[in-house]
């Protein structure tokens, strides 16, 4: 579906019905602590600005636990993974957690991981806050922000055990693939950021997207696929009600397990 104010195609209207604007849009600075992703820094992006409605719930959970489970962008500043969470353990990160429903349930079932959410989509920002709490959840953080910036900037070099790219915008038409935010260069970027043996985990239901994922994590000299092609999904991933109307509608769901050399 085209979008009337963008004129760009709504790839995954299904699981995000708006997008919010990230905090701040100083992504020069950011950018700098990682050259090659320059052609981000001038404004190319992996999601759509939309105006959207939130829920009271949302909007309570936003303005009341973002100061507790938050974490501010900082452009300048570098977090240890200690430091975030105040204890010594595994940190994972996902990138672009649309309403939190698998990072909440992943969180729940590994309570031993840290792990760092980031999104720019503020319902699930506190649709996931709300969650953090009803649940009891200790062990995870949320950056609303660009994930490109966040991670270009905060975890040092070296310090991420696993980053987690569930679903995200497969930018279908071939004029918007420099927007997928699996290029080449954000791949360089995680795999800077992982730790030896740590881990990228993809999953997506398109499978040109998929493939395309694929050709570049494997054109990547820093990992090395755990699987021959394809990974099996790790048993703590649940399936979420996207991906089950994915699987109704026949799209095979595709996983890509790459590990730090
Ligand atoms: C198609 S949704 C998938 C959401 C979720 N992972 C799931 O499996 O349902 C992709 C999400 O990535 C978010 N996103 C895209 N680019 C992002 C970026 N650069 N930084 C943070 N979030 C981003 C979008 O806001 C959207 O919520």
């Amino acid at each position: 579906m085209e979008n009337s104010i963008t004129g760009l195609e709504e790839p995954h209207a299904a699981a995000n019905a708006d997008t919010a604007a990230p905090e701040s849009t100083a992504s020069t600075l950011a950018m700098a602590t990682h050259e090659r992703m320059s052609d981000r820094a001038v404004g190319i992006r992996s999601y759509v600005l939309r105006s959207g409605r939130m829920t009271a719930m949302q909007h309570k959970a936003l303005a009341q636990l973002y100061a507790q489970h938050g974490v501010a962008w900082d452009a300048g500043r570098s977090i240890e993974p200690r430091e975030l969470f105040g204890e010594e353990a595994p940190l994972v990160v996902e990138v672009g957690f649309g309403m939190g429903i698998a990072t909440a349930a992943i969180a729940a079932a590994l309570p031993s991981t840290n792990f760092l959410g980031i999104e720019v989509y503020a319902p699930g920002v506190g649709k996931l806050l709300s969650e953090i709490e009803r649940l009891g959840l200790k062990n995870i953080k949320i950056c609303r922000h660009d994930a490109l910036e966040v991670i270009g900037a905060m975890p040092p070099s070296g310090s991420v055990t696993g980053f987690h790219v569930f679903f995200p915008d497969p930018w279908p038409k071939k004029r918007h693939h420099k927007r997928r935010i699996m290029s080449a260069e954000f791949i360089r970027l995680l795999s800077e950021r992982l730790k030896p043996g740590g881990y990228v985990y993809f999953v997506s239901d398109w499978e040109e997207y998929a493939e395309w994922t694929l050709e570049r994590l494997a054109a990547e000299p820093l990992l090395a696929n755990a699987y021959e092609r394809w990974a099996t999904r790790e048993p703590w991933r649940p399936v979420t009600k996207f991906e089950q109307r994915a699987l109704i509608e026949g799209r095979a769901i595709r996983e890509l397990k790459f590990i730090r050399v």
